[in-house]
């Protein structure tokens, strides 16, 4: 007898165990998992073995519907306070913490008063915008005006809006037709708020509050505006529109 047989034997033996193992777990004998796992594997395999099919994919299911990620990710489980939760430990009962008086985020700019405060340092409001006024800032300014304001103070901020005709007792006014339009004044409210209005500090940075100043200047521009400051190809645009 010579050796290919034994091994043509060998290697389809090899070739069987092989494709067993890659599918053994899904093949079903009636609806039963036909291949038992070695235990080493998992300690949950031998609990899942010989479950049924569907009972599996409903099991699976059920375990993402729920979303509960420590069943994945044991590092998950570990003593610690969350957000907002109590811990006994502190005076004030509360586990999060307050800044040591003083700290500033790192991305904070603190040296230049005019830019964070709109204010110089004698503590005079300025009088023009502090920063560099470019295309980039005047888009980022549009887009936190159209975001930020506009639901009150009207798109091109001339207090048409629907939430200012909800507002009776002060409605939010016209940005075209206030007492003191400089920039300084609008960082100052923006900063710190206004009589009824309430500051955005929270929600935009200096430089993004220094862009919307910037935007509401360019409003005001637009709504007192003659046709002969336009640039040339809109003028002729305007001309060629019938008048309204
Ligand atoms: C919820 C509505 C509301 C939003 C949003 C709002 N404002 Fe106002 N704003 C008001 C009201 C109301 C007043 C008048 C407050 C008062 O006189 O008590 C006011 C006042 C002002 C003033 C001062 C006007 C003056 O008399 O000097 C400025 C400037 C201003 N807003 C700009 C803005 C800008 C810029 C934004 C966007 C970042 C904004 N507001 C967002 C309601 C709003």
């Amino acid at each position: 007898m010579t050796l290919s047989p034994i091994l043509q034997h060998l290697k389809r033996t090899t070739e069987a165990q092989r494709s067993r193992r890659v599918f053994g777990w899904w093949s079903l004998r009636g609806l039963e998992v036909a291949r038992p796992q070695p235990k080493s594997l998992s300690p949950c395999r031998p609990c899942l073995r010989g479950a049924p099919l569907p009972l599996l994919l409903l099991l699976s299911l059920g375990v993402a519907a729920c979303g509960d990620t420590t069943l994945f990710d044991p590092m998950e489980r570990q003593p610690k306070y969350k957000a907002y939760s109590a811990n006994p430990f502190f005076a004030d009962g509360r586990a999060m913490r307050q800044p040591p008086a003083g700290t500033v985020p790192r991305e904070r700019q603190t040296l230049r008063p005019e830019i964070t405060a709109g204010r110089g340092r004698d503590g005079v409001v300025v009088t023009s915008i502090p920063i560099p006024v470019t295309r980039e800032l005047m888009d980022q300014g549009r887009a936190k005006f159209e975001i930020h304001c506009a639901l009150c103070h009207g798109l091109v901020g001339d207090g048409v809006s629907l939430v200012a005709t909800q507002m009776s007792l002060r409605p939010p006014p016209s940005l075209h037709q206030i007492r003191d339009a400089g920039p300084g004044h609008i960082y100052q409210v923006l900063t710190d708020g206004y009589g009824l209005m309430a500051s955005y500090a929270a929600e935009l940075t200096p430089q993004e509050r220094w862009a919307v100043v910037a935007y509401v200047e360019a409003l005001r521009r637009s709504q007192a505006a003659t046709v002969g400051e336009a640039p040339p190809e809109i003028q002729r645009k305007l001309r060629e529109e019938p008048a309204r």
